[in-house]
């Protein structure tokens, strides 16, 4: 399955986005707080709601979507009018069918302030199902049942059961270094679906020891070529604590080189590693923040060809991912079409797209990369005054 387009209205800085188009790769450029993340939000939040509610770890539900995002009034358009109504409306496709899921809710507007369902509808190759067109004659009766989506409840999803699953394993990556290489002072506290790769090492622990195996000699074998100095890589339970590690065999002028555990590891070797795990670890949609960080240019460059490259020995080629980026080199390969780039600019009335101009259209057609082309028109204002300003 792969998110083929998105309409959303009144989210975050979104005022109203239109059948925004996706493809297997995407990159999500844009100026500071022009509203990238939130973009990458609405997946996840897609994926909290059909998460059922109370499954562990990760709680999900429609209300606990919103409540992590602290309220609707956090969560709708600032630029919007004050009572409206934010939707969603995400059409998935598959080799069969096209499904479509539509969502709209807003605030009950009472002192409790509860988030009621305006419209949740479900449609299979454009025809509605009748399993679920919200507000149905039950709805009407009990106005509490407006406060749970059908796609979060396995009683009312089985009709699309499919769609609410594939929705559900949504994953996000933005791995922080410091927080695996500093996980024994930070103690347990975790984030829930650990956004940050805090859980990454328990991920590589619980997986089956020849997948762990066949994945961890992969990432080996690309950070050799990267890091001259690497040599092995291998997973290991402490034996007293029995907290999950990676050690890295690095050559020395001891024969034998020397052994380090990933608190050693520079901040892009475990950037890296967790990148190409993440790849390989499923087939649902995957968005990437920034993969560039930590990392030196020429990798950076490899990237857009690298992450195929993974995705195929993980075995799922088509996998779709979505990356943000401020990264010309990210951007410089030149089979990066101008459509796998999703430009945001911020306006008076929200965060709108901007798709190339002709002239845009014309350097892109010469050669120029869509780095080359299409970063410059979301480079700051202000940004020459920066140094002068101070
Ligand atoms: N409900 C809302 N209405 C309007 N704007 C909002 C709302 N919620 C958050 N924002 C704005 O969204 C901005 C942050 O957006 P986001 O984190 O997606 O930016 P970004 O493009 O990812 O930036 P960066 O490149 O720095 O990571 C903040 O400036 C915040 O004011
Ligand atoms: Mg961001």
């Amino acid at each position: 399955m792969r998110i083929a387009s998105l309409t959303v209205k009144n989210w975050m800085n979104f005022k109203e986005l239109t059948d925004v188009p996706l493809h297997t790769r995407n990159y999500v450029i844009g100026a500071n707080a022009v509203g990238k993340s939130n973009f990458l939000d609405v997946f996840r939040f897609l994926r909290d709601v059909a998460s059922p509610a109370g499954a562990k770890p990760a709680a999900g539900g429609l209300q606990e979507a919103i409540n992590r995002r602290d309220g609707i009034r956090k969560l709708r358009c600032l630029h919007g009018r004050k009572d409206s109504e934010v939707l969603i409306d995400v059409t998935i496709t598959d080799s069969k069918d096209r499904w479509r899921y539509v969502l709209g809710f807003k605030g009950e507007g009472k002192a409790n302030n509860r988030v009621l369902i305006r419209q949740e509808q479900v449609f299979k190759n454009g025809q509605p199902l009748s399993e679920c067109q919200r507000p149905d004659k039950n709805d009407m009766q009990d106005h509490d049942r407006l406060t749970a989506t059908y796609l979060e409840n396995p009683n009312a999803n089985k009709e699309f059961r499919g769609l609410a699953h594939y929705l559900s394993s949504i994953t996000y990556l933005h791995l922080v270094p410091q927080l695996l290489k500093h996980a024994d002072e930070i103690g347990g506290n975790r984030l829930n679906r650990d956004p940050f790769g805090q859980g990454f090492l328990q991920r590589v622990a619980e997986t089956n020891g020849k997948t762990q195996g066949a994945r961890l000699l992969r990432i080996q074998k690309a950070l050799s070529r990267i890091v001259p100095e690497f040599r092995e890589l291998s997973f290991e339970q402490d034996p007293t604590t029995g907290a999950p590690h990676l050690r890295v065999n690095f050559k020395h002028w001891r024969e034998k080189g020397a052994w380090q555990r990933e608190k050693q590891f520079s901040d892009g070797t475990l950037r890296l590693i967790g990148l190409l795990w993440s790849l390989m670890e499923g087939d649902s949609l995957l968005l990437l923040e920034e993969p560039e960080l930590s990392l030196n240019e020429e990798i950076v460059r490899k990237l857009h060809k690298l992450i195929p490259h993974i995705l195929k020995l993980g075995k799922y080629a088509d996998r779709q991912v979505i990356v943000t980026t401020h990264s010309e080199s990210l951007l410089s390969d030149l089979s990066i079409g101008a459509e796998s780039v999703i430009r945001f600019v911020s306006t008076d009335d929200g965060t709108v797209l901007k798709p190339a101009s002709d002239e845009e259209a014309l350097m892109l057609k010469c050669g120029f990369s869509v780095g080359q082309t299409l970063l410059p028109a979301v480079k700051p204002d202000g940004a020459e005054q920066l140094v002068l300003d101070l």
